[in-house]
């Protein structure tokens, strides 16, 4: 069985956020979620913009934290960006339309561990003496990115 990835990367400020937005956006495809999980102020909408500004956005990004999900349409690829800490029920997710969202784009989504959610790359971050620490895992495929440095 292929082995399952596991990286952790030390962010000491908004460049190195940006950086690694960007090494994610570069090889997101459909049927990807990254799940982006740690407490209020760690990062996660700073990392979520880093990924779709690389990928095109050009548009401000609001914290989803009222609609719950807002869907972008880049130029290669759909991406949807959940918040999901006010979510009521985990069942509220397939109202939300997460399946439909990884059928033809990628998802993003804070407080991951809201719902129950299909496998992908998980990014936990954390506060750190400067900036941030953030912790990547994921399946298999999610290596192409062992070798990101920011
Ligand atoms: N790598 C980093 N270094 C320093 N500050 C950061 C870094 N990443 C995010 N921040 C700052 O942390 C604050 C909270 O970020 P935010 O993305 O809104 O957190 P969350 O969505 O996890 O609640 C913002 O002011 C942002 O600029
Ligand atoms: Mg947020």
């Amino acid at each position: 069985m292929a082995e399952n990835f596991r990286k952790n990367l030390t962010l000491p400020d908004l460049a190195a956020t940006s950086l690694l937005g960007a090494r994610i956006a570069a090889v997101l495809r459909p049927g990807d979620l990254v799940a982006l999980s740690g407490d209020l102020g760690a990062g996660k909408t700073t990392l979520a913009r880093a990924i779709l500004g690389a990928l095109g956005v050009g548009e401000h990004v609001p914290s989803p934290s009222f609609t719950l999900v807002q869907s972008y349409d880049t130029p290669h690829l759909r991406v949807s960006h959940y918040d999901l800490y006010r979510l009521k029920r985990p069942g509220e997710l397939a109202e939300l339309g997460l399946d439909d969202a990884l059928e033809d784009g990628a998802a993003l989504v804070e407080w991951p561990e809201r719902a129950r959610l299909p496998e992908g790359l998980t990014i936990t971050l954390d506060s750190a003496a400067a900036g941030r620490r953030a912790v990547l895992e994921g399946p298999a495929r999610w290596r192409v990115l062992e070798n990101v440095d920011v």
